[in-house]
């Protein structure tokens, strides 16, 4: 990456990195200080999200939260916060199982669906396999690869803002770990099953020893009838793992919980890296709850369902264009720069999403309640006038 001398040297205060930036960048590298500030400067925004009376649309979480049941299984879990979870950890892999029609030796449980996304990286590529990624996608994996010094294949959306699936498999060759967020964080995007299976069909005959990380994080929110999940692929392909979490549907970003499927040879390059017993207690007693309660699910789906009709309704009326969306976000064209855009935005009360190079135009804002969106897009008339 080339960096002018004054820019990277101002760089080195931003976020609070300046104490470590030099041994960072003597230890590993800039490219590990720019994936470690990127994490510190999104941690500040979030921070400014969570200030008393701030509508926060920015992190895509669900305003809703835990349903009642997983929130009394939650409680009910504090009468053994004493011991290690180990029954609970036996019994959410069961209830994931379940819901899955698969078997608990093919769920790889984590601490929140984040640590497989460094884990995966950090079992599947080195400095000589790559990572392959969409750009813009969720950034998690690619910034540890940066950190860990493996190189990243960053590979841009097509006109249409989906992962452009044909040069994302170009790219596999020899790389150890594709990244394929379905639907994509930040566009909303989707790609069918159809789709997904010829992608990977043609990674494993291009580059037969690479990985195809599948993140379905937003998989209750896809209405796109051509989708299905991916999680039949990764029980029969030991190259292919899917990615879920507790964050988004579930209303259990908080509490962090998520769970890979794979098979089980192929969980087992995966477990090692793993902190043992790295998800609490009060987290598996009410994911086991969460995954199996399908009314609660459908419920939460109608909610973001009709915020985001809501919203979209306000931005097209408004003039803006507003992309396809089987997430709970949207991206919109706000024509203008996104960055200074959120900094007048929480001026008035509300916090959007932060800018997604090269997209600088495009503004994430994620569903809220019907409350919530009415407020927000009252705030943000005046600004988009
Ligand atoms: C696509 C995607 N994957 C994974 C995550 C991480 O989720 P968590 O670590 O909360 O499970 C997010 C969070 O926003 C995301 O958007």
């Amino acid at each position: 990456m080339s960096v002018s001398r004054r820019a990277f040297l101002a760089s080195l205060g931003a976020g609070g990195a300046g104490v470590l930036a030099m041994p960072l960048v003597s230890d590993r590298g800039r490219e590990a200080l720019f994936a470690f500030q990127s994490t510190t400067g999104r941690r500040a925004d979030r921070m400014a999200a969570a200030a008393p009376g701030i509508v926060r649309i920015d992190s895509n979480e669900n305003p809703n939260g835990p349903g009642a049941r997983v929130l009394e299984a939650m409680r009910a879990a504090f009468a053994e916060a004493n011991r290690y979870p180990f029954k609970y950890e036996e019994d959410l892999r069961a209830a994931i199982a379940k819901t899955h029609g698969i078997k608990s030796e093919n769920v790889l449980l984590s601490c929140g669906s984040g640590e497989l996304l460094r884990v995966t990286v950090q079992a599947l590529t080195n400095k000589e396999r790559a990572l392959v990624v969409g750009s813009p996608t969720f950034e998690s994996s690619a910034n540890f690869a940066k950190f860990l010094g493996t190189p990243v294949r960053a590979i841009p959306v097509d006109a249409k803002l989906r992962l452009d699936l044909a040069p994302m498999a170009d790219a596999s060759k020899g790389a150890g770990l594709v990244y394929v967020c379905n639907p994509n964080n930040p566009t909303a995007s989707v790609h069918g099953k159809a789709a997904v299976q010829q992608f990977i069909e043609q990674v494993n005959k291009l580059s037969p020893e690479t990985t195809v990380l599948v993140d379905e994080a937003y998989h209750e929110y896809v209405d796109d009838p051509s989708y299905a999940t991916a999680v039949p692929l990764a029980m029969a392909n030991p190259h292919v793992i899917v990615l879920r979490t507790m964050s988004k549907v579930f209303g259990m970003a908080g509490v962090r919980c998520g769970y890979a499927i794979g098979r089980p040879e192929t969980l087992a390059k995966l477990g090692p890296w793993i902190l043992d017993s790295g998800v609490n207690q009060l987290a598996l007693a009410g994911a086991a709850v969460a995954v199996a309660d399908a009314a609660h699910i459908a419920d939460e789906q109608k909610k973001n369902r009709e915020a985001k009709a809501f919203t979209r309704k306000f931005f097209e009326g408004a003039g803006f264009f507003v992309a396809p969306s089987d997430a709970n976000f949207l991206m919109v064209d706000i024509k203008r720069d996104v960055k200074q855009f959120k900094s007048d935005a929480l001026k008035k009360g509300v916090a959007v999403g932060r800018q997604f190079p090269p997209l600088n135009n495009h503004l994430r804002i994620s569903v809220g309640t019907m409350a919530e969106m009415q407020k927000a897009t009252e705030s943000l008339k005046s600004l988009l006038a």
